[in-house]
């Protein structure tokens, strides 16, 4: 099929590569040329594994170019995908994009004769396809939905695995307004995966979209939450209780006598708090649409608080060690908002420094490949300092934050720390460390839901 995608951000472009590598004729608009020219030239815009080797094979064989034409693009593919931004901003979602994609494709349609499908995949609220998406497009076009397509199509895309759930997913969502827009989109997943096509109305498929969303968020803050009350009971460990929880076999099925250890059981662990460009957003979104519509979301509005504490919650934890913070060096291991990223939108990284530098502590932030993002978000900062190597931001720091779990940072042995750090003292959080191994080893380790008999 012919298809336009609008937006080339990480799920735009993995959608355009995915779908030309599997025979499609695709069209990447971006409004920045300079974006446009890059993708021509066979470089992605964005590091994400495995997409620049497919990006320039599918360029190779003539099935994906990249435009700033919208206009020409549109005319001349049977569906243009929609996949720009969809921010939070000023208390709610900000949907501008997706108006002015709309109009955009609107005009174009009132000149085009052939059916074209119109189909929304960045995460949008409910009702967004069928009252904001249709009404523009019926009133820029002057036609009527149903004399072109609508659908909404949601991605589960995780970064750093975006490529990789493309090409294996577990679910296609497609919501469509007629038989005949669903029948379109199918085709464009047709004999490409095996997976379920889970056919529903529009709104439903945003919906489904938020709730899986919200719900792996909100397991994150349950875990955490749980983890509080083990540090106010004193020498119960969160993690012994939630493995202890998740070892059920209703979460972790054995098969063939082998536990399966299902993704979600890994977002049922304590931590530091979730972040990215996708869970914070889409939390605080669905929470002001539900409120909008007169229902404060007791669950989802908890699910936020909860996570907004949790990186400040390691500050007291350290505090109430040392005493004061004031002119103490700290190590802040780990700045993206997971590993393999150089994304630090909402991480919780983020609240530590700003929470460090607020108590006056010298701050040395680590990551390997995340410093220039970090950087951009702290404006000069005579307490703040940046370090790619860990060891050298490790010397004489008087306690390290582990936040993001890199290989290389989760292997740093006890003995690494105690030569490095003057005294030292290791706040975990993530719970990735041995307890014992290190305090064996003469560091003081501070892990989330973890505190000493009381
Ligand atoms: C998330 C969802 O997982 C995707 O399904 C969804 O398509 C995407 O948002 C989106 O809306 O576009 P992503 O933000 O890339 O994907 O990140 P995750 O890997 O899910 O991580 C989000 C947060 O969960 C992070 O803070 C991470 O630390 C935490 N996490 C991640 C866990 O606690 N456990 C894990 O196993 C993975």
């Amino acid at each position: 099929m012919k298809i336009s995608v609008i937006g080339t951000g990480y799920v735009g472009l993995v959608t355009g590569v995915c779908l030309a590598s599997k025979g499609h004729q695709v069209i990447c608009i971006d409004k920045q040329a300079e974006i446009v020219n890059k993708i021509n030239s066979k470089i992605s815009p964005i590091y994400e594994p495995g997409l620049e080797e497919l990006l320039s094979n599918v360029i190779e064989k003539g099935n994906l170019v990249a435009a700033t034409d919208l206009k020409t693009a549109v005319m001349h593919t049977d569906i243009s995908i929609i996949s720009v931004g969809t921010p939070f901003g000023d208390g709610k979602i900000d949907l501008r994009y997706i108006e002015s994609a709309a109009q955009e494709i609107g005009n174009v349609l009132k000149e085009k004769n052939s059916y074209h499908v119109i189909c929304v995949k960045s995460t949008v609220i409910p009702k967004t396809t069928d009252t904001l998406v249709k009404n523009i497009l019926e009133g820029t076009s002057g036609k009527k939905a149903g004399e072109f397509g609508l659908a909404m199509n949601p991605e589960f895309l995780r970064e750093g695995k975006a490529v990789e759930d493309f090409m294996h997913p577990d679910r296609i969502v497609i919501g469509a307004y007629d038989e005949e827009s669903f029948e379109t989109m199918r085709k464009v997943y047709e004999g490409f995966f095996d997976a379920p096509i889970i056919k529903v109305n529009l709104r439903t498929a945003e919906m489904i979209k938020y709730t899986a969303n919200a719900l792996l968020a909100t397991l994150i803050s349950y875990s955490n939450e749980v983890s509080v009350i083990c540090e106010k009971v004193g020498n119960i460990d969160v993690k012994e209780v939630l493995e202890g929880v998740t070892l059920d076999k209703r979460f972790n099925p054995r098969v063939n006598n082998q536990l399966i250890n299902p993704g979600m059981v890994s977002y049922l662990r304590a931590g530091c708090g979730f972040g990215g460009s996708c869970f914070p957003k889409d939390v605080q979104a669905l929470s002001a649409f539900s409120q909008e519509m007169g229902y404060s979301p007791p669950m989802i509005q908890a699910t936020l608080e909860i996570n907004y504490a949790q990186p400040y919650r390691l500050i007291e934890r350290l505090q109430e060690i040392l005493g004061t913070l004031e002119n103490k060096k700290i190590t802040v291991l780990g700045l993206s908002f997971k590993p393999e990223t150089d994304d630090i939108r909402e991480s919780p990284s983020l609240a530590i420094i700003k929470g460090l530098l607020a108590k006056n502590a010298k701050v040395i932030a680590v990551d390997p490949i995340a410093i220039d993002n970090t950087n951009k978000k702290f404006p000069q900062n005579d307490s703040l300092y940046y370090s790619v190597d860990y060891k050298n931001a490790l010397k004489d720091a008087e306690a390290a934050i582990l936040v993001t779990p890199w290989q290389d940072y989760i292997k740093i042995s006890p003995q690494e720390f105690k030569e490095l750090m003057k005294e030292p003292i290791l706040v975990d959080g993530r719970r990735v460390f041995d307890k014992s191994a290190f305090e064996a080893a003469g560091v003081r380790y501070i892990g989330v839901g973890l505190t000493k008999n009381l």
